[in-house]
């Protein structure tokens, strides 16, 4: 099975995780967009999508999905059903690496207005430590240089994303090099330095169920 087809399996498989009548939070990259395009099945049982960034906005308004505004959606109901995105990494905590398209801090927000964050990679995210993928931080512009030097004291090294702007009109700056044994230390400590938006560690959002495909099928791991 490739890569591909194991990420299909498991964006179909994360149906189940969809509630009639409820506003589901929805990621981005390539398997979300697997999941964008099957849920377009459902779109007439859902109230409705709340968007992670505006590519996943856009897919969704083409399948006739209905997208709200965060902001239009918690005044409706309490919370979202469930946020179902992608990942960079995972480890044995459900703690993840996210934002390689530089969309973590619109993830974040999503999946913390959400009941549950289901999680669907392919098995080759699964790692013993976050960090063999370059961590992303979002950093408003001004501050880039002060944060690279955090980065640097903490053993990385920071990398600006070249020619990219977030959908907030930030910078990325991606840490390479890094082994992080204590992820919700390290994504505290890097958001307390002024001027991050976020970082892509997501600890405190961490998955509440992994979906994993492998050459065998989907694992779920709880
Ligand atoms: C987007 O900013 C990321 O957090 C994605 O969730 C992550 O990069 C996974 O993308 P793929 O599904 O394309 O691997």
């Amino acid at each position: 099975m490739t890569q591909d087809e194991m990420k299909q399996k498991v964006a179909e498989a994360a149906l189940k995780y969809v509630k009639a009548d409820t506003i589901v939070g929805v990621g981005t990259g390539s398997t979300a967009n697997m999941f964008i395009d099957a849920l377009a099945g459902m779109k007439n049982d859902i109230i409705g999508t709340v968007a992670s960034s505006e590519a996943t906005a856009e897919r969704l308004q083409g399948h006739g999905i209905p997208v709200l505004e965060l902001n239009e959606a918690l005044s409706q109901v309490d919370s979202l059903s469930v946020y179902i995105d992608g990942a960079d990494e995972f480890d044995s905590g459900k703690n993840l690496t996210k934002g390689g398209g530089g969309a973590l801090t619109r993830e974040k927000i999503v999946a913390a207005a959400s009941d549950a964050f289901i999680c669907i990679v392919d098995e080759s995210k699964k790692v013993d430590h976050l960090g063999a993928f370059p961590l992303p931080v979002e950093v408003i512009p001004m501050a880039g240089a002060l944060v690279a030097n955090v980065a640097r004291d903490l053993g990385g090294k920071p990398v600006l994303r070249e020619g990219f702007m977030t959908d907030n009109g930030n910078i990325i700056i991606d840490v390479h090099g890094l082994t992080i044994t204590d992820a919700r230390g390290l994504e505290d400590h890097l958001n307390s330095i002024p001027g991050v938006v976020t970082n892509g560690i997501f600890s405190h959002q961490g998955a509440d169920v992994v979906l994993m495909g492998t050459p065998d099928g989907v694992e779920t791991i709880e």
